[in-house]
């Protein structure tokens, strides 16, 4: 079997997904492979989706069913009984020179027994590789542990840890933006820069995932991966020319430079509604945090960095705020790469309003994609991304437990004190932010 650094276009793939039944493969997964098949982007790629219990084919694939029935077969399995491992391998028959892909879909309590089992029936050839969903543990220590776990039977070069954030349009155009304009090159330090924000705010509420949420909270499932690893592309060195696959290095030596969370400086709250939807009156889990960090790098030193997520608020919006720092009070001072929606980049500026009366007002010089452009989603990125073996947008081991090393005091003391305040359902986060 070649190694997985050898993938071309022309080779085989078999994309195994466990939990293909799953609300991840539902709402994210299919279309994305449906929408990547269509684009041509998968080579000779045939999917086996694994299945507890005996599903329908159509019902599995729903609206997708066109484009991913001919490639698509089902297989039935328990996945705690070893004997189903060498029957799916069987099954599989994987030939020389081609790879495959188990894209674990599950809850996290079901993903280590599945990677032992896959080693342990020789599922885990070099050329094989492993897409595992977050969370990437509870803390340090469960995350150590389980990488620790899946290290026995995967090497670190077959594991593809996916953060979706990292793969959306906008999250990769961070990267592009700084390298690729001068003018901003010259800016980025705390020089020039005052604060950097990050929001992931949603309007949506847990959408039932009850038992997960409770297990999570917003700390975890928003600020653990997706905001520190949006933070740490807008803050990661980039003195060098742009080359993609050097981007995890980059990234964890942003993160490393961050220092721990400041409990003092930070806030958490949680909706209204919340404790009767996850049917748990004493539940104290987090919805909305807000906390400030800050980063050791000399070419940070001072600025803070602001990171704030929640569910349930007035509206979905994703955004890195940049502030540069002004040189009196009536300049505006703002670039804001928009992540979605209404996906671009924007720069506050204030001009003279056109009269005889010379005012001046706020306006946008902004670029967003024009009308019709098919943004791919974060989804159909990384699946492109895992056969082809690039690895760029994927979270290493080193930085998912650097992220927990950050994040260690908040945890801490919101064990020792879990009183939490409440906010109303479509809260605007600045209100909520006033309130706690
Ligand atoms: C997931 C979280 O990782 O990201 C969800 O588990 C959250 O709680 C979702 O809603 C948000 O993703 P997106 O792409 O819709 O911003």
């Amino acid at each position: 079997m070649k190694g997985i650094d050898c993938y071309t276009k022309d080779m085989k793939t078999t994309l195994v997904i466990f939990g293909i039944t799953g609300d991840l493969a539902r709402r994210k997964l299919l279309p994305a492979l449906a929408n990547v098949i269509e684009a041509n982007e998968t080579g000779d790629l045939s999917i086996i989706g694994v299945s507890r219990r005996p599903v329908d084919k159509f019902a599995v694939l729903g609206d997708h069913h066109g484009q991913l029935n001919g490639t698509t077969t089902l297989f039935q399995m328990d996945l705690d009984r070893a004997d189903d491992y060498a029957r799916l391998r069987d099954h599989i028959n994987p030939q020389d020179g081609e790879q495959v892909l188990f894209y674990l879909s599950v809850p996290p309590e079901s993903a280590s027994g599945i990677v032992e089992n896959l080693g342990k029936a020789g599922l885990n050839a070099p050329g094989n590789k492993l897409l595992l969903e977050k969370p990437f543990g509870r803390d340090r220590a469960s995350a150590q542990e389980m990488i620790g776990r899946t290290a026995t039977y995967f090497t670190e070069a077959q594991i593809y840890r996916i953060d979706h954030y990292l793969a959306k349009e906008m999250a990769q155009n961070i990267v592009t933006f700084r390298a690729r304009n001068a003018i901003f090159s010259y800016l980025w330090n705390n020089q020039y820069i005052e604060k950097i924000e990050v929001v992931a705010l949603e309007s949506l509420t847990i959408e039932g995932r009850a038992a997960f949420y409770e297990q999570t909270g917003a700390l975890r499932d928003l600020v653990q991966g997706h905001l520190l690893q949006l933070l740490a592309l807008t803050l990661l060195p980039l003195h060098d020319d742009l080359n993609w696959d050097s981007l995890p290095d980059r990234r964890k030596a942003a993160l490393d430079a961050i220092l721990p969370s400041d409990p003092v400086r930070s806030v958490r709250a949680q909706y209204d509604a919340y404790r009767e939807e996850v049917g748990n009156p004493e539940s104290t889990v987090e919805t909305f945090v807000s906390l400030e960090l800050r980063s050791s790098d000399p070419q940070w030193h001072g600025v803070p960095l602001f990171l704030t997520t929640g569910k349930a608020l007035s509206r979905k919006k994703t955004e890195v705020r940049v502030h540069f720092k002004k040189t009196n009070d009536a300049q505006s001072n703002y670039l804001i790469f928009k992540i979605q929606p209404d996906e671009g980049i924007a720069i506050d500026l204030v001009t003279k309003k056109p009269g005889y009366d010379r005012e001046v007002e706020h306006q946008k010089l902004s670029y967003m994609y024009p009308v019709g452009t098919r943004l791919p989603d974060a989804y159909e990125q990384v699946l492109v991304d895992a056969i082809d073996g690039h690895k760029g947008l994927f979270a290493t081991s080193g930085e998912v437990l650097r992220a927990w090393e950050i994040l260690a005091p908040l945890q801490e003391a919101w064990r020792d004190d879990p009183a939490i305040a409440t906010y109303p359902v479509g809260s605007d986060a600045r209100d909520v932010l006033g309130q706690v």
